[in-house]
């Protein structure tokens, strides 16, 4: 067993509270790119001027027509992988609590999980921007953009655009199981975007093990985090649960 394994392992069994804080990266061998990085999104797209709430009001038909085009076909069609499975494997082995992604793909619930919290919005669900009524991506006709809601109304997608606060309760329920538990499982993310990149320092302040799953190192490598195993979330979570299944037996 890999030596970064076998400490993940270990802190795992000893802990009486473990959560979790998944980016990106984790949903990338689910087919969807991550953020940044080679053939990333925000290469193709730069974040300021697609993905900034004032670009969104300022022309809606257009942030609808490309950004959000390119996003729905990738989503709507994307399935869990071996990361996603693994998250929800521990959770019914009683091995994890609470987690928090930064994702707005809906692929952890899909795999199980039930405690999720959607740091950043589900892009399944869009709100009307004049009357709040919501409803699912699914329902409005991908032909007729930006899409209207009856009061006349555009729907916009209920992720946080940059320039927007997380929503009040995500924040509250993501701090509190950050600064309870005593083991984080930190798996595909850069941590480089606040406030969810400050949920391990809580959680390190509160004397919690720190553990990543990345292909590579992130600012929180050696600073923050006590473990780094490196490799590919689906990949290493399948390491992580059957060396963990064979000690709890
Ligand atoms: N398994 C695990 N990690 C991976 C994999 C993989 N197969 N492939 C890539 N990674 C890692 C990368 O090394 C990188 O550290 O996943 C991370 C992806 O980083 P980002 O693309 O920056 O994604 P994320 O950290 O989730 O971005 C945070 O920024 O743009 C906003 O709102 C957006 O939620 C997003 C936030």
């Amino acid at each position: 067993m890999r030596e970064e394994i076998a400490k993940a392992v270990e802190y795992l069994l000893s802990s009486r509270r473990t959560v979790a804080l998944t980016g990106a990266g984790i949903s990338v061998e689910s087919g969807i790119p991550p953020f940044r990085g080679p053939g990333s999104l925000w290469e193709k797209f730069d974040p300021m001027e697609y993905a900034h709430i004032n670009a969104f009001l300022k022309d809606p038909e257009k942030i609808w027509k490309t950004l959000i085009a390119e996003m729905r076909d990738v989503l709507m069609n994307a399935a869990p992988n071996a990361g996603h499975f693994g998250l929800a494997r521990l959770e019914k082995l009683g091995l994890m609590g609470t987690v928090i992604t930064q994702n707005i793909d809906g692929l952890h619930q899909k795999a199980g999980s039930t405690d999720v919290i959607e740091f950043h919005g589900n892009f399944a669900w869009l709100s009307c921007l004049e009357c709040g009524i919501r409803k699912e991506i699914g329902q409005v006709n991908a032909a007729d953009l930006p899409p209207r809601c009856d009061c006349g109304g555009i729907f916009r997608p209920d992720c946080v655009f940059f320039g927007e606060l997380i929503p009040p309760e995500a924040l509250d329920r993501s701090q509190q199981a950050s600064a309870q538990c005593d083991v984080m499982l930190v798996v595909g993310t850069s941590a480089t975007v606040q406030p969810a990149a400050y949920m391990p320092v809580i959680a390190r302040q509160r004397g919690a093990a720190i553990i990543e799953i990345n292909p590579e190192p992130t600012p929180l490598t050696g600073t923050t985090s006590q473990v780094l195993v490196q490799g590919k979330a689906g990949e290493v979570m399948n390491e992580l649960v059957s060396a963990v299944e064979s000690l709890k037996k």
